[in-house]
């Protein structure tokens, strides 16, 4: 044991990371909840950049976290229903099982034993911090699950029971990311050792914040009363198109640049829309329409939107039609994830000072 072991509660300011992730096997992981419906938002932010984040660079993990999701109420048929539904959406937007390891959380217990630890590592003050509890909770702090307050913990330890040094997410995850690292940084700290790596967030890209199309102060959510709002990955072309042509917009052309959509948040998230589908800047976005109406760019949008979407939403109800074969992908992909998690949830016990069973 080291000095600072002796005390781990007197650490209390925790240090910035020194060290670089040298040491540790580059691996991506990162996931999504399966609490219904997949939106625009959840693809631009997080499923395209999962795809495009395999290769050779990366070891990649994707995760349907169903413990996340029942931090609120789920009914149990829909939420087996929404798990398998979201593997669909994992495959049909480019994410191959095999390449990839695909899994739902409750198959893999190590994330919910190292979530433990972690709650024994997290200090009150971090949790209290976090602005999705707040928003999640509202006024209602007293009558929320214990869960989701905990839940931070528990994504610092899907993370971190891969040793994973990259995650990429959306914007509105960038908080629980630092978190994650101020857990791996106080664990290392007070046990003395250099066991879990400073995990990197990955939040790039055109769209890492995708608005409602009602609202362009509001993220695009799945929780949106208005179906309007969104663009789910389920709609049809018909569907996709009439969202675009009502989006909220203002009577204003396109400007030169994009310093003149500063103060025009609608018509910069359409930019960015567009920019993320097409695989293009927002600059070049707005250099290409400068000058045009949003009469001329809605259906343009619409148009780019139905030829990178659609083909997902076919391929998503293809996939559900062979529910036997997600199963068995899930199987598979906990049985590759263990191979992982077992060890280094061994080693944490290990550092930690639980007594073994004799093997
Ligand atoms: P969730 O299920 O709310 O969202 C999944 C991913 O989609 C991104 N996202 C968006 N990106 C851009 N614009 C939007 N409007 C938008 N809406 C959603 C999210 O940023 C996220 O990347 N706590 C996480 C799930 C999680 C996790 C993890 C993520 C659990 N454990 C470990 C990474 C690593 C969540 O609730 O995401």
């Amino acid at each position: 044991m080291t000095d600072t072991a002796a005390n781990p509660d007197a650490n209390s300011a925790i240090k910035p990371a020194t060290r670089p992730n040298a040491n540790f096997t580059p691996r991506v992981f990162s996931g999504i909840q399966p609490s219904g419906g997949l939106t625009l938002g959840n693809y631009l932010g997080a499923l395209k950049r999962f795809a495009e984040m395999q290769g050779e660079a990366y070891q990649t993990v994707y995760c349907m976290v169903d413990l996340h999701a029942i931090t609120v109420w789920q009914n149990p048929a829909d939420l087996r229903k929404n798990t398998r539904e979201l593997c669909a959406g994992f495959i049909a937007s480019g994410i191959d099982p095999e390449q990839s390891i695909l899994i739902n959380q409750s198959q893999v217990p190590e994330h919910a034993q190292l979530a433990w630890i972690f709650n024994c590592v997290a200090r009150m003050g971090w949790m209290q911090r976090m602005t999705q509890f707040k928003d999640k909770a509202g006024k209602n702090t007293q009558n929320v699950s214990l869960g989701l307050f905990a839940y931070p913990a528990l994504m610092a330890a899907d993370i971190l029971i891969y040793h994973a040094t990259h995650v990429p997410v959306g914007e509105d995850q960038k908080q629980h990311l630092e978190l994650t690292r101020d857990v791996a940084i106080k664990f290392n700290h007070d046990y003395g050792v250099d066991f879990f790596p400073i995990t990197e967030p990955v939040i790039e890209g055109a769209a890492t914040r995708v608005m409602s199309l009602r609202d362009g102060s509001k993220k695009m959510s799945k929780s949106d009363p208005s179906d309007m709002s969104r663009i789910n990955l389920t709609d049809d072309a018909d569907a996709i198109a009439q969202k675009i042509r009502k989006a909220k917009t203002d009577p204003d052309p396109l400007p030169e640049t994009l310093d003149g959509l500063a103060d025009r948040p609608e018509a910069r998230n359409l930019v960015n829309i567009y920019a993320a589908l097409a695989d293009m800047t927002a600059e070049a976005v707005v250099a290409e329409y400068a000058g045009q109406q949003f009469g001329a760019f809605k259906p343009a949008l619409a148009d780019l939107a139905v030829a990178r979407l659609s083909p997902i939403s076919t391929e998503m109800a293809r996939l559900m039609n062979d529910q036997a074969e997600i199963d068995r992908i899930l199987s598979r992909g906990a049985e590759r994830a263990r191979e992982i998690t077992a060890p280094i949830l061994k080693k944490t016990y290990d550092i930690v000072g639980m007594v073994p069973p004799v093997v």
